[in-house]
Order: structure tokens, then C-alpha cells, then sequence
């Protein structure tokens, strides 16, 4: 683990600023902080370093990885960007959002990390770790989150560590995610934006750039949609049951509560975590995948959510707590 401060001045001259790179170069997997969550990330060129992440989560299909660059004009050498594409990418980069846009067939990005598809997801982080190692390597990096498939996405060094420690040469820990939950993914392919996943840039945001509203995913845009209405896949699990919506806790409940109201029988449960007192739906997101982790490790049974509304990132994270909640293989 190397445990960076990225608010002292000269963290990018680090000696293992030389060696993480030395290993992404080589093919090898380093956990990486953004400011959504911690990555997984990879050489997106070298197919063998793209096969490498699927191995470690465990990942059952190849589904296509975003590939991280450290400027917009860095994404252009990957993506046909349009008119619209381009007006998201001045407003909202670096930020937590990915463009899915027609790749350049002269991109140097693997098959294994766009699956075959003739689209690449791109996105500029935040965080400056991704963006330094992308420049410094020359390279853009494909990072899904740095979990094991179907598990609870790591916003902490800590949770990295705990899930896929072995398969990384590296782990750098600069603290928690600002933003807790993945990147909002948005596909302009086909002359309609489409919402491909809610994320940690709210909808409206969106919307009120473009001028217009997002439609949904075609099935076809998206690998990881349900097959079917109501057969939400099983996703960012807990071990414990998930109960959405809840209208009384029990005393064997963990509960995680949202805002200043409290739930009948609430003061009983077993564990608690409320993540936003104040009802703020950012604070909620950034604390939504500790709080799983938290009231999982307490070893209860069944976490009893309360009502979080859907607007802003209450989108991003009801649709966690859907996944969360749906019937596992
Ligand atoms: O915040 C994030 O987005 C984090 C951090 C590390 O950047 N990354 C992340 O990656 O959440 P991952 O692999 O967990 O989710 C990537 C999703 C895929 O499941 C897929 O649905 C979508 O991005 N995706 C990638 N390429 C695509 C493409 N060409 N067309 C449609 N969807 C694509
Ligand atoms: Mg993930």
C-alpha cells in the first residue's frame, strides 16, 4: 500500500510514484482512488492486463470497462465526440462522468476493455492519482471498481485491501471518496443521450446542458441492464437481506436511515447507520457503501432501509439500493 497525502505539494515526485508506474506498464492491476470510488486499474492497450481484472473481481462476462484519460483532448484520440458530447465533456470534466461515444478505429484501446463493441466509455476523474498515472504512463487506464464482482463497490483503501489485496501489486490509499458512488454513465451513439447508469452527477445537471431530456438505455447499450422488467441483476451486495422502503424496524434489524425522521421501532435496531442527518442526498451517496459495509460487518440479518427520495443523486442511489436489494444467484 502506498499512502499518499494529495494535498502536499510534491506526492507526484514519490518514489512509488515510479514504481506504480513501472507495474501498470507492465501489465500489472494497482488500486487507484477517484473521487467516486476506488478503481481497479489496467493498461487499457494490453489485452493481457485487461484480462487480468476480470480475473481478479471475478467477473462472470467480459462486460466493457471505462478507460480513464487525464484531459478531454486525451479522450479525442479514443472517441468520436459530437456537438453534445463535447458540451458534457467542457461542463462536467473532470467530474464524475462517463461518455460512451463511437471509438476511433485507430485507438489503441483493447477489445477485452470494450468488449468487442464498436463504443468506448471514457471518463476524466477528479481525483489527480488516475489522471497523473494516465499522463505519466502515456496510456489510458480501464478501471471498473476495485471489488470483487457483485460486492459492495470499496470507497476506502481498507475495503480494497479486504476484497482483492492479493492480485494487486499496488494499492494507493489517499482516504475516503469525495463522491461514494460510481460515475453517471451517459451513451451519445446514436443522435439520442441516452442515461446508461444514474451516478454521482445528477440527471438534471445533465439535462439542463444538453437542453433536453435523457431517454433511457436501449438493451442493446447496455451489457449489465436486466433481461427483463423486474429481474434487476444482483449487484453491490451485502451478505445481509435488504429491505427498501421500510415501515417499522425490528430489534434484530440493522437499519440504515436517511434524514431527521425516524422510523417506528427505529431506536431498537441492532445497528444503525444514518447517512445524511441533515437529509443531504450527496452526503448520502458519499456514505451509502461504508454504511453497507458497516451494518454488514455488525453481522445482522436484514438491513431495513429507509425512504430516500429519487431526485439529484437520489437516483444514483436508489438504483444501488434496488440492485442491492435484488434476488441473488
Ligand atoms: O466511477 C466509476 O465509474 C468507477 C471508477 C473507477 O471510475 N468505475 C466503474 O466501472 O464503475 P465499472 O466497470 O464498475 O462500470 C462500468 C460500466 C459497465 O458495467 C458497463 O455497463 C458500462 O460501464 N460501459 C462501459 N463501456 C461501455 C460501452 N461501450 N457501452 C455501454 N456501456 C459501457
Ligand atoms: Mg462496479
Amino acid at each position: 500500500t502506498w499512502t499518499l497525502d494529495i494535498a502536499a505539494p510534491d506526492w507526484k515526485e514519490a518514489p512509488e510514484a515510479d514504481a506504480v508506474c513501472a507495474a501498470l506498464m507492465a501489465g500489472d492491476l494497482v488500486a487507484v482512488p477517484t473521487e467516486t470510488v476506488y478503481g481497479l486499474a489496467a493498461d487499457a492497450t494490453n489485452g493481457t492486463a485487461c484480462a487480468k481484472i476480470f480475473a481478479a473481481k471475478g467477473r462472470p462476462q467480459f462486460n466493457p470497462l471505462i478507460s480513464h484519460v487525464q484531459t478531454l483532448d486525451a479522450a479525442l484520440e479514443h472517441g468520436v465526440f459530437n456537438e453534445r458530447a463535447l458540451a458534457l465533456a467542457e461542463a462536467f470534466w473532470p467530474g464524475p462522468l462517463t461518455l460512451v461515444v463511437p471509438k476511433r478505429p485507430a485507438s489503441p484501446i483493447s477489445d477485452l476493455a470494450t468488449a468487442g463493441l464498436q463504443t468506448v466509455a471514457l471518463r476524466v476523474p477528479v481525483g489527480p492519482v488516475m489522471r497523473f498515472l494516465a499522463e505519466k504512463t502515456g496510456r489510458p487506464l480501464a478501471a471498473p471498481s476495485a471489488n470483487r464482482s457483485g460486492k459492495i463497490s470499496p470507497t476506502r483503501a481498507e475495503d480494497v485491501v479486504a476484497d482483492l489485496g492479493p492480485s494487486l501489486s499496488f494499492v494507493i490509499d489517499a482516504g475516503a471518496c469525495a463522491v461514494g458512488i460510481e460515475s453517471t454513465i451517459v451513451g451519445l451513439v446514436d443522435g439520442t443521450p441516452r442515461l446508461l447508469r444514474p451516478g454521482g452527477l445528477a440527471r438534471e445537471d445533465i439535462e439542463r446542458v444538453l437542453g433536453q431530456s435523457l431517454q433511457g438505455a436501449s438493451p442493446d447499450m447496455r451489457p449489465d441492464a436486466p433481461a427483463a422488467p423486474g429481474m434487476l441483476t444482483s449487484h453491490y451486495a451485502p451478505d445481509a437481506a435488504m429491505i427498501l422502503n421500510a415501515s417499522e424496524v425490528n430489534a434484530t434489524d440493522g437499519l440504515l436511515s436517511f434524514g431527521a425522521d425516524r422510523l417506528p421501532g427505529a431506536d431498537s435496531a441492532q445497528a444503525e447507520f444514518n447517512l445524511s442527518p441533515a437529509g443531504d442526498l450527496a452526503e448520502a451517496a458519499a456514505n451509502l457503501f461504508r454504511a453497507m459495509r458497516f451494518l454488514d460487518a455488525k453481522g445482522v440479518r436484514v438491513i431495513k432501509v429507509q425512504f430516500i427520495p429519487s431526485f439529484g443523486l437520489g437516483e444514483a442511489i436508489n438504483d444501488r439500493l434496488r440492485r442491492a436489494a435484488a434476488p441473488r444467484d
